[in-house]
């Protein structure tokens, strides 16, 4: 067993190195010893996300609402040779978002990178039969949790001279999908939530940017793929035949975050294989 995570960290070295070499010289890993948060991070596209940061050399701190999953993806990319962690993070519990934090701070010293990617569908139907317990739970959970998480790294953002926050939001912010109109709003209110704090967070030189993703093959998406004829009448309507996958999401978030991103804010990068989002 010992060998075998041997093995797999400097797989994971030899692999960093090879993405390091560029025309023949080497550079430096784009996040090397930044320190990152991943919200929702255990599965789908917050997994992939984490793996990547970590890849490129930052440490992550990985949360989701289950210990066992928190567990499940910690040892799986550590197997990795990757440099996480994890904690719970309900991200609608203000004491769990402090806890993700602190954790942060207390293993790593500071904050440099927030990636905020958990959200909520609990409804399908017409607008006109959304409860206001339904929409409680989507804002809370899609949009103020969001603000809230934010306004938690920002001093240690600061105490390290800037920071980066990118935010999952989704096509639907553009396209609404039929009948999952409250989970539509919440991620257009996420894109409008990019550019205030953008311009609010520029002076401390954090860079504040989007994600949109469109169709991608995870739990959260499951009825739309999961049954064959179904799936592909889907992919019908993508201009690059396919569905999406968690890691077609995460290279883009890891550019978004390093310097090679310097002077981009306020953006949001719509990755969704074609699917008209916007002029
Ligand atoms: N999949 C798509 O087609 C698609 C398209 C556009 C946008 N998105 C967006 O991408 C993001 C991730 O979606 P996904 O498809 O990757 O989902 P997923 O595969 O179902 O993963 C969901 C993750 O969120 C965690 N989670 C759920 N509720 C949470 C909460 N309240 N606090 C913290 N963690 C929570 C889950 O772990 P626990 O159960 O342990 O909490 C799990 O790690 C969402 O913002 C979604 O709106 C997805």
């Amino acid at each position: 067993m010992r060998k075998l995570g041997l093995l797999l960290s400097r797989c994971a070295a030899a692999w960093k190195s090879v993405r390091m070499a560029s025309s023949g010289m080497a550079r430096r890993a784009p996040l090397t010893n930044k320190v990152a948060l991943v919200t929702a991070s255990t599965d789908g596209i917050g997994f992939a996300i984490a793996r990547r940061l970590a890849q490129d050399g930052a440490h992550v701190v990985i949360s989701s609402r289950k210990q066992q999953n928190v567990d499940r993806a910690v040892a799986t990319l550590k197997g990795e040779g990757l440099s996480v962690t994890g904690t719970v993070c309900h991200v609608g519990k203000a004491e769990d978002r402090e806890r993700l934090v602190a954790t942060a701070v207390k293993l790593h010293g500071g904050i440099d990178i927030l990636v905020s990617n958990a959200a909520v569908n609990p409804f399908f139907g017409s607008l006109m039969d959304v409860t206001e317990e339904v929409w409680d739970k989507v804002l809370n959970i899609n949009v103020k949790a969001t603000a809230l998480m934010t306004t938690a790294v920002v001093p240690e953002m600061e105490k390290r001279g800037g920071g980066s926050v990118v935010i999952v939001a989704s096509v639907a912010a553009f396209v609404p999908f039929p009948a999952l109109g409250p989970y539509n709003v919440s991620k257009t209110a996420l894109l409008g939530l990019t550019k205030n704090l953008a311009i609010e967070l520029a002076p401390r030189n954090i860079r504040v940017n989007c994600l949109a993703p469109g169709l991608i093959k995870t739990n959260f998406s499951r009825v739309l793929w999961m049954d064959k004829e179904r799936e592909e009448s889907i992919k019908e309507t993508i201009r690059i035949r396919r569905i999406g996958t968690p890691e077609d999401c995460a290279g883009i978030v890891s550019f978004m975050c390093s310097e090679d991103a310097s002077y981009i804010t306020g953006e949001t990068v719509v990755v969704a294989g074609g699917i008209p989002s916007r002029l």
